[in-house]
């Protein structure tokens, strides 16, 4: 029977090759977007639309897939994105919104997903995208609002690792360096690309995360710092 995945941030750099990965190894990829792209592609890569700061609108989401499918065998939640900003220009509306983007775009989706997963009999794995600068205070200190909203990231998984121990439900954080993606590219054009870590290794990692091979981790934290 196909594995069924939920990606959401799907039209997202990591997004798009994970959903490439994912059908390569036979999974049944349930997309999610924020803007229509389109109705269904094929049997196995369903998209479906929702602005998941909207909770009521992801949880409709999970439950169709749940009603349909019945069991979601894993879910990576990376939609996020960044903003600079420091102590001193850092106010409300900034640290709400990148609240709003980072944490409980992956909590409205984790929330019905984990507890879906704690009633399978082969449980199930959540991956997470964390951030260096919510775990290095130095990097941190130039994107306060976004490291603070990433680190709530951190705090889920545990929690929710704490509470799926004796369900075999897995929460892992990824937590990537610069990814080598061409608005970096752009963004950075003196950098040495090199030392960024690919969406492929990245990818790679989360498929190792959700693989059997990877039955003995709890609480996993994967540092994908490349040489950056
Ligand atoms: N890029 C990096 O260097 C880097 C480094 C560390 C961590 N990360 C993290 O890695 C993850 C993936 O990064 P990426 O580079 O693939 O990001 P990306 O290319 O910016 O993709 C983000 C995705 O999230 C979707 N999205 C944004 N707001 C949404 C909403 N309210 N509802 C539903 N979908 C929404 C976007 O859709 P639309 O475009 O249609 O809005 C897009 O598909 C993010 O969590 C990011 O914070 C990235």
């Amino acid at each position: 029977m196909k594995k069924n995945i939920i990606i959401t941030g799907s039209t997202g750099n990591l997004g798009k090759v994970s959903i490439s990965k994912f059908l390569s190894e036979g999974y049944r990829v349930h997309a999610l977007v924020s803007k229509k792209i389109g109705t269904e592609i094929s049997d196995d890569l369903i998209t479906y639309e929702a602005d998941l700061t909207n909770e009521n609108s992801a949880h409709e989401i999970i439950s169709g897939i749940i009603r349909e499918f019945h069991t979601i065998d894993a879910a990576l939640l990376l939609v996020g994105g960044y903003a600079s900003g420091t102590i001193a220009n850092t106010g409300s509306e900034l640290l709400k919104r990148m609240i709003s983007l980072n944490f409980e775009t992956a909590y409205h989706v984790a929330q019905p997903v984990f507890n879906q997963m704690t009633t399978q009999p082969e449980g199930g794995r959540i991956i997470f995208v964390g951030s260096r600068p919510a775990l290095v205070a130095s990097d941190g200190k130039n994107s306060l609002a976004y490291a603070l909203s990433k680190s709530l990231i951190f705090k889920l998984a545990e929690i929710l690792n704490a509470e799926g121990k004796s369900t075999n439900v897995v929460s892992s954080v990824i937590v990537p360096s610069t990814i080598d993606t061409p608005e970096n590219r752009k963004a950075m054009p003196n950098a040495n690309f090199s030392d960024w870590v690919t969406m492929d290794e990245i990818v790679d990692s989360i498929a190792f995360l959700i693989s059997a091979k990877a039955s003995a981790l709890r609480d996993p934290v994967l540092k994908l710092y490349g040489k950056a």
